[in-house]
């Protein structure tokens, strides 16, 4: 179990709802498609603020199971999207030391995309500097559904540590902080299981334009919470005293 305790002023694990896209193109009279192509350049600016910050693992939602019922051309212009970005940004996250792993559901991507999905891991596995887990037609109630379903087919009991294990984030800790962007306040299927005791910083700004001052701002929104996992104030501050 996790010890309570304040938090180190950088959390080691964050993970981001990348929302706002849509309404950030809309702003500007361009096509949505437009705020999502804006999208990955700030996703870009991130991954290099939370790397140069001594952040060790970077989740993003980037495509939900349940994003498959927007517009046809919307969902079609972000698979797209994905095959290019990864052919484009792939080298440079390799040489920047970024591991990537592709966090969802691979039924219903082309089998182009899964090639590139694929590739992208296998060439960046060896790196350490940062993990950047981008989850993609990933949804929180898929994830302990396919944990529990792997394993029921090996006859292996049911616990909190056997799900934890066959969940698809079983390669890193729990996130320590969940900034969702574009000022809604709702988890919209994110990391249900794993962020049961994560602190969550909401931000107004839409995904495009939350920059590192943005980010700096949700760190220290984070350094400022007492984490106490169920125990009470007096024990946490005594656990730190000594
Ligand atoms: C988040 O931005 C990206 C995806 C869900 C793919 P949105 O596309 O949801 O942007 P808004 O919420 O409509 O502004
Ligand atoms: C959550 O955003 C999913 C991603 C950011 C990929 P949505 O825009 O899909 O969430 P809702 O529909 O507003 O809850
Ligand atoms: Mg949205």
């Amino acid at each position: 179990m996790r010890k309570p305790s304040s938090p180190a002023s950088v959390p080691q694990h964050v993970a981001i709802v990348m929302d706002g896209n849509g309404r950030w193109a809309r702003k500007r009279f361009m096509p949505r498609l437009a705020g999502h192509r804006q999208g990955v350049e700030s996703l870009k600016r991130c991954v290099r603020a939370c790397a140069a910050r001594g952040i060790r693992v970077l989740t993003v939602f980037a495509f939900s199971s349940e994003n498959w019922n927007r517009p046809e051309d919307e969902v079609s212009g972000l698979m797209e999207l994905l095959g290019k970005a990864l052919a484009r940004e792939v080298p440079q996250l390799h040489a920047d030391g970024v591991q990537l792993h592709f966090v969802g559901s691979r039924s219903g991507l082309s089998d182009g995309v899964r090639q590139g999905l694929d590739e992208a891991e296998r060439t960046t596995q060896g790196n350490q500097r940062l993990i950047l887990n981008v989850c993609f037609n990933y949804g929180g109630r898929w994830d302990i559904a396919q944990a529990a379903a792997a394993l029921a087919e090996c006859g292996e009991p049911i616990t909190e540590a056997s799900l934890s294990g066959a969940m698809a984030l079983h390669h890193v800790p729990d996130p320590d902080l969940v900034i969702r962007t574009g000022g809604e306040f709702r988890i919209s299927n994110f990391l249900l299981w794993q962020s049961a005791y994560s602190e969550f910083h909401f931000s107004d700004a839409l995904w495009p334009d939350f920059d590192e001052a943005a980010l700096d701002g949700a760190i220290a929104d984070f350094a400022s919470r007492e984490r106490r996992f169920g125990q009470t104030s007096e024990q946490v501050q005594q656990d730190g005293e000594c």
